[in-house]
């Protein structure tokens, strides 16, 4: 069950729920609108405040028991926001980590306080209170029901404005299409498969008013896509590339296309990977998944906006009927590629869906792919590579992951790389070697990023993480959710 939230008008000293969470900034004092409560708590909010045992500082989190007289709230939690220069992102990590803790503690409902008057901040709380409370626990047996503790069902955030219950919608738009973003990264490829992410394709379009084509092998053989389908060649699940198109905006206006890596589990193919940590290549359909998740926020936020997402989606297989090391294949584009690594799948099955991209006429094209290892060795898990030609678009990128929490950082594609990636037989190779690794990746897709503007995010080391961060546990993060809703967002203003 999702979390429900909510938006209520009324004192923090005043509500009825187990939890009550309280978000200062660095060095709080007890404000005014706070007094009625410290006074039920017996005074020890005022005094927890006064000898500075709670700093407010970024992450920080205290707990204190409730009211003295067993009433509502059982527990009220402390959390810090530190000194932001970014208040709702600084609001958005609070509130995550405060979902985490309510969770942790068994709290059925919380309510959120953070003193704010205005609703311009509501929403990012409803994305963190959502980001926070996310789990994945389909493939789990439920423990007995005298051992289970509550859920966090509710939550109500605490905010006069008039217009916070529709703040709360917009957030519970974004945080759902996270979710679903995040879902399709935890399942397994035995189960999110090329299939059912077509299907999910489909549920995602007929619920918004979409137009969903779903072309198969056969029908990408039609189209002359070597480059993807020799990645698919190796095994028997049907590949998919998926295109929904959102088309709510003036007519006639481009669409802005949304391009996601869809491999359901990378081996490696016939250059196989090393076995451990192989599990982890069911993420490296990150791509797709935040283009679906992105296309579900678009439809529930309901912009007026023309966007095109595409998907494209298959295993990368070790089989008899693989491709080998050395085989050249023809793109859709027309341009030859001689696959020296079959491990660098996901550049080979996007260089066809980059392709296929033209015949929407794009304004910009924006692909997201967990592409490289050695964007993880650049950048860490802490921001993802951003990659392009035109200018004006990566800016757009750009500031559209930092209003979303989703940090980017730009790497060049200097010409110098295309020489890395010249073969001998082909017009180009697949690999250019370790030197600029997530460079030659993002400079082969180039070539075959015609007649648009185009950007490339490398996700590898942003869209999971293999330890639990401070606000999103191991996992998948959402990421480029954010990034794509704020980008669209952006355009429809
Ligand atoms: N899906 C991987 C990239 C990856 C690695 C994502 C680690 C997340 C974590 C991609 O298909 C891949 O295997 N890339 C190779 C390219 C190499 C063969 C040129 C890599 O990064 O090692
Ligand atoms: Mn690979
Ligand atoms: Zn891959």
């Amino acid at each position: 069950m999702p979390l429900r939230v909510s938006t209520r008008r009324s004192a923090a000293d005043s509500v009825d729920v187990p939890l009550l969470v309280l978000a200062f900034r660095k060095h709080p004092t007890l404000p005014p609108d706070l007094v009625a409560l410290d006074a039920k708590l017996g005074g020890t909010l005022g005094q927890t405040l006064g000898r500075r045992e709670f700093r407010g500082g970024r992450d920080e989190v205290l707990h204190l028991s409730g009211s003295a007289s067993g009433a509502n709230p059982q527990r009220v939690l402390l959390v810090g926001l530190g000194d932001p220069s970014d208040v709702p992102g600084a609001l958005r990590r609070a509130a995550s980590i405060a979902a985490r803790q309510a969770r942790k503690l068994g709290a059925s409902a919380l309510a959120w306080h953070d003193g704010g008057r205005s609703a311009d901040t509501v929403e990012a709380v409803t994305v963190g209170l959502l980001v926070g409370a996310w789990e994945y626990a389909d493939l789990k047996t439920p423990p007995p029901a005298d051992e289970r503790r509550p859920e966090l069902e509710s939550a109500v955030i605490l905010c006069d404005d008039a217009t916070a219950a529709q703040a709360v919608d917009r957030g519970i738009a974004i945080g759902e299409g996270m979710a679903l973003a995040r879902r399709l990264a935890m399942m397994p490829g035995n189960l999110c498969t090329p299939s059912y992410l077509a299907d999910t394709a489909r549920e995602i379009a007929a619920r918004h008013g979409m137009q969903v084509t779903i072309l198969g092998r056969t029908e990408m053989e039609k189209e002359k896509m070597g480059s993807f389908l020799c990645v698919a060649q190796g095994t028997p699940q049907d590949p998919k590339l998926i295109t929904l198109e959102y088309m709510h905006g003036p007519a006639g206006s481009k669409p802005i296309a949304l391009v996601g890596k869809g491999l359901c589990f990378d081996s490696g193919g016939i250059s196989i990977k090393p076995a451990q940590g192989m599990e982890a290549m069911k993420f490296d359909m990150c791509g797709a998944a935040g283009v679906l998740g992105a296309m579900e926020s678009i439809g529930r936020l309901a912009l007026p906006v023309n966007v095109v997402g595409l998907v494209g989606s298959t295993t990368n297989m070790p089989s008899g009927t693989a491709v080998n090391p050395g085989d050249v294949v023809r793109s859709h584009l027309g341009k030859t590629i001689e696959v020296i690594n079959t491990d660098a799948e996901g550049r080979l099955v996007l260089a066809d869906v980059l392709s296929y991209a033209r015949r929407f006429s794009p304004s910009a094209v924006v692909d997201a792919a967990t592409l490289t290892g050695a964007c993880v060795i650049a950048l860490g898990h802490t921001a993802s590579g951003v990659f392009g030609t035109d200018d004006a678009l990566v800016a757009d990128v750009l500031a559209a992951g930092t209003r979303a929490g989703e940090p980017g950082w730009r790497l060049p594609l200097y010409d110098e790389y295309k020489d890395l990636i010249k073969s001998d037989v082909a017009d180009i190779k697949n690999t250019g070697g370790r030197p600029a690794g997530a460079c030659t990746a993002a400079m082969f897709l180039k070539e075959f990023a015609e007649d648009f503007a185009w950007v490339h995010l490398d996700i590898a080391g942003t869209a999971y993480s293999e330890s639990d961060l401070t606000y999103v546990p191991k996992g998948p993060t959402g990421v480029p959710v954010g990034t794509f809703v704020e980008l669209v967002r952006g355009r429809a203003r």
